[in-house]
């Protein structure tokens, strides 16, 4: 079953360049410079009229719905906001009938996430979900959505439909412009830069034995930083959860530039820094970032382009990833964060498909 993996963590990692293609699969409009989500429901001019996005979901599908923010505000330039499912639904969250809300959740089954839902329906709010399992009650319960299709998703530790999640959210973010003042030209980069994200996830996943070394040093830490700005920032957290969750090390994610209002006074040569640093118009200010964990000597793994000079001069390790135009980048960064901890995981002896104390799906509060 697991084909010839080790795990299912493994093996859906390495799925993630057919999930990518099956999450876009009919669904982009080359001669519109668009995408096609037809299970939204919504005609163009419904979907024109919405001033607000919100999202609603839990651990790592809140993780996605970040990126999706980053994405949205970006390409259709609309507000978004991105909610606990638990804390939005107990909230007296302001919502009109110009905002759309979604939900987002692998399983279709999370407790809190199924409760934002509910919430939503009873203030009248049409409601939208973007889930994996067909059949499942968000997906039942919601007016209208957006199925993953990343196939079963067997290892507790989310991977593949992360990145099937900001495929859709892409597509969605995509669709949303086009509707506003995304050119055509623009769209069809955006769809360009999807389509090229199989093969180069396939290149993201041949750093493997670069990845390896760095697992060696990581699994000697009790405690590691994530760091990222910009679309990355999500992406940060997402590894972070990911070592977390499989090789039970403390890791916090944080937005780079926030290191130094509190969490450099962890840095020490035993507590390593993962920078998430493609390049991209902030990347001088990542890299002063970087020489600052190093003035402290705290380890520096990076997540970057294999011919990035600098990256590779101030880093122990560099975890490299492909070029790709910045939209897409996170579906390319957090494929060697996965494997990272992975590697971890392994190092380590930990029951990596299933983890302690966590369940595939929870559906308690
Ligand atoms: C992380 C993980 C959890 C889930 C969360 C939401 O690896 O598996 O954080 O992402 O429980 O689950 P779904 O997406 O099924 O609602």
């Amino acid at each position: 079953e697991m084909g010839g993996h080790a795990h299912y963590m493994l093996k859906e990692i390495r799925e993630q360049p057919d999930t990518v293609l099956n999450a876009c699969r009919g669904r982009l409009v080359r001669e519109e410079g668009s995408s096609r989500l037809g299970g939204l429901n919504m005609t163009a001019r419904q979907l024109r009229r919405v001033r607000r996005v919100v999202f609603a979901a839990c651990g790592t599908s809140w993780h996605a719905a970040l990126v999706g923010e980053y994405l949205i505000e970006r390409l259709a330039h609309l507000p978004v906001e991105v909610e606990y499912a638990s804390e939005f639904r107990y909230r007296n969250a302001p919502l009109d009938d110009r905002t759309l809300v979604f939900v987002l959740s692998q399983s279709g089954e999370t407790a809190d996430t199924l409760g934002a839902l509910r919430e939503a329906k009873r203030r009248g709010q049409p409601t939208l979900a973007i889930v994996n399992t067909v059949g499942s009650t968000i997906a039942r319960e919601a007016d209208g959505g957006v199925y993953l299709h990343a196939g079963l998703e067997v290892g507790v530790a989310s991977t593949k439909a992360f990145s099937a999640q900001v495929a859709v959210l892409t597509l969605l973010a995509l669709h949303l412009g086009r509707l506003r003042g995304l050119s055509f030209s623009e769209g069809t980069a955006v769809l360009k830069a999807l389509e090229a994200v199989p093969s180069l996830i396939g290149e993201a996943l041949k750093a493997e034995p670069a990845i390896e070394a760095a697992a060696e040093r990581v699994a000697q830490a009790r405690s590691v930083l994530y760091l990222g700005r910009d679309i990355h920032f999500p992406v940060a957290l997402e590894g972070a959860l990911k070592l977390k969750e499989i090789s039970y090390i403390h890791a916090e994610g944080y937005p780079t530039a926030e290191m130094k209002h509190g969490p450099i006074a962890l840095i020490d040569v035993h507590t390593p820094s993962v920078f998430v640093a493609p390049r991209g118009p902030l990347h001088a200010k990542t890299l002063s970032n970087i020489e600052e964990v190093r003035a402290r000597r705290g380890p520096v793994v990076s997540v970057g382009l294999a011919d990035d000079d600098e990256l590779t001069r101030l880093s122990d390790h560099v975890l490299p990833i492909p070029d790709a135009p910045d939209v897409v980048q996170p579906l390319l960064a957090v494929v060697p964060l996965q494997l990272l901890a992975y590697h971890v995981a392994r190092i380590k002896g930990c029951d990596i498909d299933k983890p302690r104390n966590l369940a595939k799906s929870v559906t308690v509060e």
